[in-house]
């Protein structure tokens, strides 16, 4: 079977008048800051998915152990009908979970929901191809807006994996939480990858990369804004940065001016000066606690029912009821 046309939530419209935004509050904030989902063009995309296999990068590698040790346990507990996954990607990790229901039988529909059409192509195709009886409904959306577009009927699964979670600020993580739930009856389910609070010398390298692909996906955004809103970020003057925030348990990622630069970005009519060692945060990446993450769940209306993580304990994954 193949997949069934995207629906989009999210037309080229409404992509430009979030990024116009988001660009403005961002670059005129103090400090400067962009929201990480611009990372995700069709390049971006591409790099977030080299940076998974790269052998600094443990989360996608832990994530998937502890999927494989328990994808069977959440297709039995969970008996969904309906897997929707939020910020998708490529959804090679949802495999497993596709692979446990289909030998369980009973899933009929999966729902993938990303920001980058790209992605959500290729993969709802190989999806559909790969898996002849499943239903493949790609959304283009926003997970942080869309949440009550999401399919209803069934008993539903919602997946967030690949610690996406811990992108969001703890207010932004704290609504989604909430809306999610709000999108779900009592009964469905919620899988969420959480990536753990560790030895800063692991977290660190896997956002610094030897062979500096994460710089590349970071400085991405610059060229994002460049060609979308016609500015002339001089992309080279910014030198990747990965900082681990001991308080806040979070890496940031940062790109620094390596000397004094200035910005035009045409479409806002707005220029924007760095100074040299200026930085502009691109993305918060939270490490989290277990007894931390079902707290979190519990205030947002669920009840955790499992929580594992791969035999290092690098990475967990927590099955939340609706209550
Ligand atoms: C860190 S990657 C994880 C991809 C995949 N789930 C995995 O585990 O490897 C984050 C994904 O979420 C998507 N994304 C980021 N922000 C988003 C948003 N606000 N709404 C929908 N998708 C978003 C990106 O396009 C990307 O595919």
């Amino acid at each position: 079977m193949s997949a069934e046309p995207l629906e989009i939530h999210l037309e080229e419209q409404d992509l430009d008048r979030a990024l116009r935004e988001d660009v403005r509050v961002g670059l005129t904030a103090s400090p400067k800051w962009l929201p990480p989902k611009w990372f995700y063009d069709a390049r971006g995309s591409e790099l977030f998915e080299e940076i998974t296999r790269l052998p600094e990068y443990y989360p996608t590698r832990a994530e998937r152990a502890a999927l494989a040790a328990h994808a069977d346990d959440v297709a039995a507990m969970t008996g969904a009908k309906t897997l929707i996954e939020l910020g998708s990607g490529s959804s090679e990790k949802t495999r497993l979970l596709l692979d446990a229901f289909t030998r369980q039988g009973g899933l009929g529909t999966f729902v993938p929901l990303d920001v980058s059409v790209s992605a959500l192509r290729s993969s709802t195709e190989r999806i559909a191809a790969a898996y002849p009886g499943l239903r493949v409904r790609g959304i283009v959306g926003d997970f942080t807006r869309h949440l009550d577009r999401l399919p209803t009927g069934g008993r539903r699964l919602v997946a967030f994996l690949g610690g996406t979670i811990g992108n969001l600020l703890p207010a932004e993580r704290a609504g989604f939480l909430a809306a999610t739930r709000a999108a779900l009856e009592a009964g469905d389910w919620l899988l969420v990858g959480t990536d753990l609070v560790k030895d800063p010398g692991v977290v660190v390298p896997a956002y610094d990369d030897a062979a500096g692909v994460t710089a590349e996906f970071n400085r991405n955004v610059l060229r994002v804004v460049n060609r979308e809103l016609g500015a002339d970020f001089d992309v080279e003057a910014f030198r990747h940065v990965a900082v681990w925030d001991p308080e806040r348990e979070w890496i940031e990622m940062r790109l620094r001016a390596e000397r004094p630069t200035r910005v035009r970005v045409a479409a806002l009519g707005l220029d924007v000066a760095f100074a040299a060692g200026e930085e502009l945060r691109t993305e918060v990446s939270a490490k989290f606690r277990p007894a931390g993450i079902a707290a979190e769940l519990a205030g947002a209306g669920f009840v955790r029912q499992a929580f594992w993580t791969d035999p290092d304990g690098l990475f967990g994954v927590s099955l939340a009821r609706a209550d």
